[in-house]
């Protein structure tokens, strides 16, 4: 090679090595083209992929990135203001585990959906440690509550959250274990409220709900509060 096209060659690669240098940062949730490299959920390390379908309902579609398949386990909260009267909503407070491990195995999911979440129910006083599988899932990742009457919120052990609002509900399947006499909360879609959220959650369905619904009367004045178990999907 002559001295200027072995300058010019060095230059171009100099060149080169400088542009690749300046690509942009990796964004970690973007899919990897490499097959094996499964887009993990960070707080359990469990794949999310193969994505798992978000089960069929007549709620909104989303055309978002599965990010987080969480259990809520807690009580739906009901104001009564007096004996027969029809108990107001009143939010909701529930802890939240990862089960990501459970409904990306084919094999787990179908007996998770139908059995495990009315079991959580059946025996309300029995651990999420003694009923999932993995011990993976079996540590809370968050917590799920109610900011005001209209706003629940998805707080996350990460330092990820989303304050979320109602833009899409139907009644569970009647013929869902954990919806005998109606007695399971709605499905619904949520969607995050114009700047509240942190770790890019934009979408969260609850499904698969089971218990939660307040009786048609109260027995009495106060609080009331119902058990239920329901699986959030999470989307960003
Ligand atoms: C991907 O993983 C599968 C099963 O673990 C293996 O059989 C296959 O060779 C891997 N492919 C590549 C490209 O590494
Ligand atoms: C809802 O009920 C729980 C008990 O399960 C209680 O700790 C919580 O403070 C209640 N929240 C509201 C908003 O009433
Ligand atoms: C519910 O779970 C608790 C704790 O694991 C256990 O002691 C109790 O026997 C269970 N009750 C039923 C009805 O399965």
């Amino acid at each position: 090679m002559h001295l200027s096209s072995t300058i010019s060659f060095l230059t171009t690669s100099l060149l080169l090595l400088s542009t690749t240098t300046a690509l942009p940062a990796n964004d970690q949730n973007r899919r990897p083209c490499d097959k094996n490299k499964t887009r993990k959920d960070p707080l359990t390390s469990c794949p999310l992929e193969p994505a798992p379908s978000l089960p069929e309902s007549a709620l909104p579609p989303t055309s978002l990135t599965l990010r987080h398949v969480l259990l809520g386990k807690g009580t739906q909260n009901y104001t009564c203001a007096n004996t027969n009267s029809p108990p107001v909503a009143a939010g909701a407070l529930a802890t939240l585990y990862d089960i990501s491990c459970q409904v990306t195995d084919p094999n787990s999911r179908a007996k998770f959906d139908q059995k495990l979440i009315p079991d959580f129910l059946k025996n309300f006083s029995k651990s999420v440690q003694d009923l999932l599988p993995s011990t993976a899932s079996a540590a809370s990742v968050g917590d799920h509550y109610f900011r005001d009457g209209t706003t629940p919120m998805f707080v996350l052990n990460d330092g990820h959250f989303v304050a979320a609002g109602k833009v899409g509900g139907c009644a569970a399947p009647s013929s869902a274990t954990g919806n005998e006499n109606g007695a399971a909360v709605d499905w619904l879609k949520l969607a995050r409220k114009q700047g509240e959220a942190n770790g890019g959650i934009e979408e969260v369905y609850r499904v698969h709900t089971a218990g939660g619904r307040a009786p048609a009367a109260c027995s009495k004045a106060g609080l009331l509060t119902v058990d239920y178990v329901a699986e959030y999907w999470m989307y960003g």
